[in-house]
């Protein structure tokens, strides 16, 4: 069967886009046991940072074995590589070997977008010509792994890039992590109108972009009313994840393998029942 690709993207930065992926992606492989790969997409690399650890992360970089480094091939047209090469095999801290893959991104992920941009636009294509090329690449990579996985997580940079752009148009759903305050409610504005026509294209409707409140407050007033503002205009996780130092705390890498509920504290369960809701949401039962 092939997997479920899901795109958590919002062009607001600081909104909890990683630590959403790298929440989801736990709880889906360790505490539902699916097979779960996560596709960093952002130079800041923090995901991977998050799933792999730092030293990982640096042997990964070293061999080559990064997005960036996959796409060579098409940018510079360098030695042909597989996709499978690149993808790191059980990352994790957690205990009882979850089935989650990463591959990563590094700071140079920023000269290949910038490259390949130059590159496509001197052969001729437009800009929409970029994003269904590079999403055309990057399906076909995902085709010859799919089998391995029941979902594929993208996690996208703020602002715009051409790859976040090609994971949207190959997303089957899409999340929008978001704050409950004014100015991030206009973030969302803004980014769900790309969202909804890229849904269109494939005769999808808007009921596949969710949008999950994160870093909630319950005793925040504001977040309290913005969250029933939310829910009237937008589709929105019941779950919300709240504001929480385990959740914080849990980015760091630990050496020492940990428990679900060691590693996110208080927010285990929680975490757990987003996990779920998600679940049912992407048909993955
Ligand atoms: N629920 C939470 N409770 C407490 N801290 C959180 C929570 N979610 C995220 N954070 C912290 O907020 C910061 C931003 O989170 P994160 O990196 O996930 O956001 P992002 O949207 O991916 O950011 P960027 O736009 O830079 O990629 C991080 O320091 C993270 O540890
Ligand atoms: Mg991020």
């Amino acid at each position: 069967m092939e997997p479920r690709i899901v795109s958590v993207v919002n062009m607001k930065g600081g909104v909890g886009k990683s630590t959403t992926v790298a929440t989801l992606a736990e709880a889906l492989a360790a505490d539902h046991g699916l097979r779960v790969l996560v596709m960093d997409l952002d130079p800041q690399s923090n995901v991977s940072m998050m799933l792999a650890g730092q030293d990982r992360w640096g042997e990964l970089r070293k061999e080559g074995a990064t997005l960036d480094g996959y796409f060579e091939q098409y940018v510079y047209g360098g030695e042909p590589r597989f996709f499978r090469d690149v993808i790191a095999r059980d990352v994790s801290d957690l205990m009882g070997d979850p089935r989650l893959d990463l591959v990563i991104a590094t700071p140079e992920f920023r000269y290949i977008e910038r490259d390949a941009l130059a590159r496509w636009v001197r052969q001729g294509f437009d800009v929409e010509g970029i994003h269904r090329k590079l999403g055309g690449l990057t399906h076909s990579a995902l085709q010859n792994v799919g089998e391995s996985y029941d979902v594929v997580l993208f996690d996208c940079p703020p602002g715009i890039s051409i790859f976040a752009e090609a994971a949207i148009e190959l997303s089957e759903f899409i999340v929008i992590p978001t704050i409950a305050d004014y100015v991030s409610r206009l973030g969302i504005f803004a980014f769900r109108r790309r969202a909804i026509r890229s849904m269109e294209q494939r005769r999808f409707t808007e009921e596949r972009i969710w949008t999950l409140i994160t870093k909630y407050e319950a005793a925040n007033a504001l977040h309290v009313s913005e969250a029933e503002v939310l829910r009237a205009d937008f589709n929105v996780f019941d779950m919300m994840i709240p504001q929480a130092e385990a959740i914080a705390r849990a980015a760091e890498w630990s050496d020492a393998k940990r428990s679900f509920d060691q590693k996110y504290g208080p927010a285990a369960d929680v975490i757990r029942q987003t996990a779920s809701e998600f679940r049912e949401r992407a048909g993955l039962i």
